[in-house]
Parts: C-alpha cells; structure tokens; sequence
C-alpha cells in the first residue's frame, strides 16, 4: 500500500519523506487553509522534493472553470494531481483533464456507486472519506470493500486512495483490505510506530541493561 500524507506542512512532509515513508501527498482547500500559505508556492514547494503524485484541488463548482482551474494547478509540476469533487461537473472535469493525459483524484467520495462513475470518468484516483462516514455512524471500511470488489470485477484501473484515515486501525484495515494507496495526516502515520508492549520491553531492556554496569560506546 502507498503512503500518502494528508497535510500542505512542508516540514511535516519532509520529516516522513527523509524516511522514505511518503509515496505522494494529498492537500485540500481546508488543509490550505491550515498551512497559512499561498496555494501555488506551498504546492510547488511540496512538488520540487516528493516525486510521486502530488493532489491540488480545484474550488470552482462549473466543471468550465474547474477545467481551466485544474489546468492551472497541473501546470505546477508534472506530479500535480488534479482533485476534483465528486459531483457531476467533477466528473466532466475528470473526463476532461484525464484525456489530455493528467493525473486526477476525485475526492468527497463516500458511495460505491459514486466510486463507480469516478472509474468510468478516467479518475486516477477515487478518494472515499472513511472517517466522516464513522462521524455519522455509516461503515467507512465496508465502503473500501466494496469499491475494492467492484473495481475488481471489472479490471478498473483507477486506485482507491483511502481517505480520511484518522486512527491507526484505519490505517491497517485499509491495508487489509487492498487499498491502493491510504492518505493520512503525519500523526496517524507516525503513532503507526507505537506500541504499549514496545515501550514496555524498551523500558524493562534499559533496567536490566543499567544492572549490566557495561557500554557498548
Ligand atoms: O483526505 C481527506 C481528508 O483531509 C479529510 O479528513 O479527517 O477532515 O475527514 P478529515
């Protein structure tokens, strides 16, 4: 499964992507928004170090201008994918940009049906929000599932990019469960290290170590 960080944090991305932990990375108006950056620099500054794809999303609603807004975007870099919601002038947008050859990632997907027309829209990526479908207690993983069968039934290439991934738990079932790719925030992928046993052995290592009086250096 590929790893993707959810976060327009440059630094935050770098520290994951020293560890070769960063397969692309995902942002969206709301993490925009967070990084207290201009869209364009923070993208092209995430793009000029991470070599997989890099998703930025469109705001515009008419899938004219979120045509001419994905152009834009994809102009940035040649690893820009452009994000697109899932309504219908989303969809026209995909079949539009992903025709001439870009990467497109259509997100706020939380149906299979939905997930279904992404695919036949050319989408590189369809992007299902696990944990806001949890928020309102709907089964976020029974949708990866099912669109894991669907695609399969039919060879369809495009990739489920699991999203909304809050909990470590998340992070493993959609591994189970054959996502293509998960994106998470730095956080989540970090506390995937954490264990209570870890910290428990570590600590009873180092008191028997301390009794050995030895160093290694
Ligand atoms: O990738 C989409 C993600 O940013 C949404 O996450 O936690 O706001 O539902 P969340």
């Amino acid at each position: 499964m590929k790893f993707f960080v959810d976060t327009a944090d440059v630094q935050a991305i770098r520290e994951l992507h020293d560890l070769g932990m960063v397969d692309g990375v995902t942002t969206n108006p709301s993490l925009i928004l967070k990084s207290g950056r201009d869209i364009i620099e923070v993208t092209r500054e995430i793009c000029a170090f991470v070599e997989g794809p890099v998703s930025a999303e469109v705001v515009a609603l008419k899938a004219e201008d979120m045509i001419a807004e994905g152009r834009k975007l994809a102009e940035i870099a040649p690893n820009i994918a452009v994000k697109v919601p899932l309504t219908w002038d989303g969809l026209k947008t995909c079949k539009v940009l992903s025709g001439e050859g870009r990467m497109v990632n259509v997100t706020l997907c939380f149906s299979a049906n939905q997930a279904l027309l992404a695919a036949k829209a050319g989408a590189t990526f369809i992007s299902p929000f696990i944990g806001r479908l949890d928020d309102i207690n709907l089964d976020g993983l029974e949708l990866i599932q099912d669109i894991r069968t669907i695609y399969d039934n039919y060879d369809f290439k495009t990739q489920i990019l699991a999203a909304s991934v809050r909990t470590v738990n998340h992070a493993k079932d959609c591994a189970l469960l054959g996502a293509d790719v998960m994106t998470a925030p730095p956080a989540v992928i970090k506390s995937m290290a954490n264990h209570i046993l870890t910290d428990k052995g570590l600590e009873q290592f180092m008191k028997d170590w301390a009794q050995t009086g030895q160093k290694i250096l």
